[in-house]
């Protein structure tokens, strides 16, 4: 680091910052960047990245972009949507993108967003593939369930317990990336 200032990528398993994947995300960079840290969304929207193994991929522009900028970055966010009981296809691609060079040996945080009701298995399985790439995510983890009533119009978390979760979580991950870099 050029400095002291933590710089967070956030990644969401879902297009558009406006998906509660998305949403989830952006409210823990939000908390991130008025800790002092710098921090970016990749919005797949607008830079999607291509399937692992279509024509054409390995040199596709974007996923340069997105591994640069993985290899600049600190620490990381995810929140992914549950599908059928793990994460999207959307996040584990993602991940595919990523490998130890990139993110090896740095932090994480872990969201995950539910229709139905809360559980830990998408924050599990992004544990697993994360372990494989010789990241850190932190202990502190967080499962949002009936996500649909989970966000008020301003797009913060209507339940206080979650908000303050949410706010652990951050805490987590500045304090372990602070700690890693020293
Ligand atoms: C293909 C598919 C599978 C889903 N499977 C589950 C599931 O296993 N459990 C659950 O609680 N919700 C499930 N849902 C609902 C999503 O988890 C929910 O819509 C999502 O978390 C909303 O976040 P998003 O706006 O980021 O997509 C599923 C939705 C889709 C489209």
């Amino acid at each position: 680091m050029g400095d002291d200032r933590i710089k967070i990528l956030g990644l969401a398993g879902e297009y558009r910052s406006s998906s509660k994947s998305g949403m989830l995300v952006n409210a823990a960079l939000e908390m991130a960047e008025a800790k002092g840290a710098d921090v970016v969304f990749w919005d797949l929207a607008e830079k999607p990245l291509p399937l692992v193994g279509e024509e054409g991929c390995w040199a596709h522009p974007n996923v340069k972009e997105f591994q640069s900028l993985l290899e600049s970055c600190d620490a990381f966010f995810l929140s992914s949507p549950e599908y059928h009981g793990t994460m999207s296809g959307v996040m584990k691609n993602t991940m595919d993108w990523m490998y130890d060079k990139h993110v090896g040996g740095k932090v994480f945080g872990l969201m995950s967003t539910l229709g139905g009701v809360t559980n830990s298995n998408t924050l599990n399985h992004m544990r697993i593939a994360l372990r494989w790439l010789h990241a850190w995510p932190v202990p502190e983890q967080l499962a949002i369930g009936h996500v649909k009533e989970a966000f008020d119009e301003d797009g913060s978390l209507v339940d206080e317990s979650l908000q303050e979760r949410l706010s652990n979580l951050v805490e987590a991950v500045l304090s372990a990336s602070k700690k890693m870099s020293a």
